[in-house]
């Protein structure tokens, strides 16, 4: 008898640690990282964060000196007037390497950095440049 209720003791102080213990402690980041992330689909985002199109990793914009930007690739300017078929815009961001297979810009389509929706709202979004 006196042993069953130690069990029975032991066992629910068993529990209650087990249940009380806090979950493992990781950086909220390495958390977003572990969960398929919602797709982000805000054209600013993706043109600036570098997780994502980081494309002022290499371009800049003229209009926008404040920017802080790469050069290695051509600077963004007059895009509208440059590219008045924004199928060629898509066609560049989604693999220029077709294009020229020596190019450094990263193929984010066919590298499955960015979907062709998210291609699509970046050609969109570069259009004001
Ligand atoms: C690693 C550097 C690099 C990154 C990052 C990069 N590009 Fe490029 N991009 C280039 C280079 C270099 C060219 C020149 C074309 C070539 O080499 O064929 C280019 C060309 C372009 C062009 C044609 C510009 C013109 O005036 O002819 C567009 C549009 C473009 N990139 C859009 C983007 C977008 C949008 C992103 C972000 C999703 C991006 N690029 C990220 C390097 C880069």
């Amino acid at each position: 008898m006196k042993k069953t209720m130690m069990a029975a003791v032991f066992g629910s102080v068993l529990m209650q640690a087990c249940t009380t213990a806090p979950a493992p402690s990781s950086p909220p980041q390495a958390n977003q990282a572990a969960k398929p992330a919602a797709v982000e689909m805000n054209a600013k985002v993706l043109f600036e964060n570098n997780n994502l199109g980081n494309c002022l990793a290499c371009h800049s914009v003229v209009k926008h000196p404040e920017l802080a930007a790469g050069n290695i690739g051509p600077p963004f300017i007059a895009m509208k007037q440059r590219f008045p078929d924004p199928a060629k815009l898509r066609a560049i961001i989604y693999d220029e390497q077709a294009n020229n297979p020596d190019t450094i810009m990263p193929p984010f389509g066919r590298n499955k950095v960015l979907t062709a929706e998210q291609i699509d709202a970046l050609a969109n979004y570069i259009l004001q440049f």
